[in-house]
């Protein structure tokens, strides 16, 4: 290999591992966590999938826990949870059978959590919405990748208190930790639960590593044979 080559061999080399680098280890777009957790909330929304004494997952609790303090204002369409007023209208179920699909994430099919389209949604549930717009200033948005959107910390921070995260917004406060002694507890759940709907298990994540380092592996050794095919096809057209 000549200089030229050599040069030319290092810089390619040298800006693949800076980008990479950057994607992986400091990733500049990476959401970054203001916002702090007490160790027994972060025991539990690291948690999702774990079993509580009452045989559910902490992410199944979370999610009733979200429908009844939170589904009067927000939906969550991506797991199939709609604004209780719509979710109450009789006609409702039909829509969900006719324009919905039954929610099928990482892996597991809910028969009874239907994934409708936003633009049918919106056009059903426009009064309801619009309500919620007249006495809240603002429609409450729908919640299905807000834990992507935001973070935990800051979402745990927030629902537990959102006059102190943000500032005159309507959205009220509903667990207080002076008169719930769970409250914190509770609020861990709901975002538990969030993050369930927007991240893989610990089964999936693993599958998707090993994936990827099988295509990575691939990839390393078919960049070998090619670069061995190379040199004997060189070296049949008389270069070396
Ligand atoms: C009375 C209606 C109401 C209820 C009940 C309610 N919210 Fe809200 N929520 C709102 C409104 C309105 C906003 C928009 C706030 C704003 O931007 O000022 C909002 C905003 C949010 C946001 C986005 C904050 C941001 O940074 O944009 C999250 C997350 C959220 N709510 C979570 C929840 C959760 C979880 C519950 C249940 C524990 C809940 N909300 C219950 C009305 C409600």
């Amino acid at each position: 290999m000549n200089t030229w080559g050599l040069i030319k061999t290092i810089f390619f080399a040298g800006s693949t591992l800076v980008f990479f680098f950057l994607l992986w280890f400091y990733n500049p777009f990476k959401h970054v966590e203001h916002y702090e957790v007490d160790e027994e909330v972060k025991a539990i929304i690291d948690n999702p999938w774990k079993k509580t004494e009452s045989g559910k997952t902490i992410a199944e609790e979370g999610r009733e826990l979200f429908i009844a303090s939170c589904s009067s204002c927000h939906s969550l369409r991506y797991d199939g949870i709609y604004i209780m007023s719509v979710a109450a209208n009789p006609k409702w179920k039909n829509i969900e059978k006719t324009s919905g699909r039954p929610v099928y994430r990482f892996g597991t099919l809910y028969k009874d959590r239907f994934f409708v389209p936003k633009d049918v949604y919106e056009a059903f549930a426009h009064d309801d919405i619009q309500g919620l717009k007249a006495s809240l200033g603002q429609v409450p948005p729908d919640l299905s990748s807000m834990y992507l959107a935001r973070g935990e910390g800051y979402l745990y921070q927030f629902i537990l208190n959102p006059q102190k995260v943000l500032p005159g917004t309507t959205m009220p406060q509903l667990f207080n930790p002076q008169f719930d002694p769970q409250a914190k507890e509770k609020v861990a759940k709901i975002v538990a639960y969030m993050k369930s709907v927007n991240t893989p298990p610990p089964k999936e994540s693993a599958k998707r590593t090993v994936m990827g380092v099988i295509v990575i592996a691939y990839f390393i050794v078919m960049g070998l044979l090619l670069w061995k095919y190379r040199e004997n096809l060189l070296k049949r057209l008389g270069y070396h």
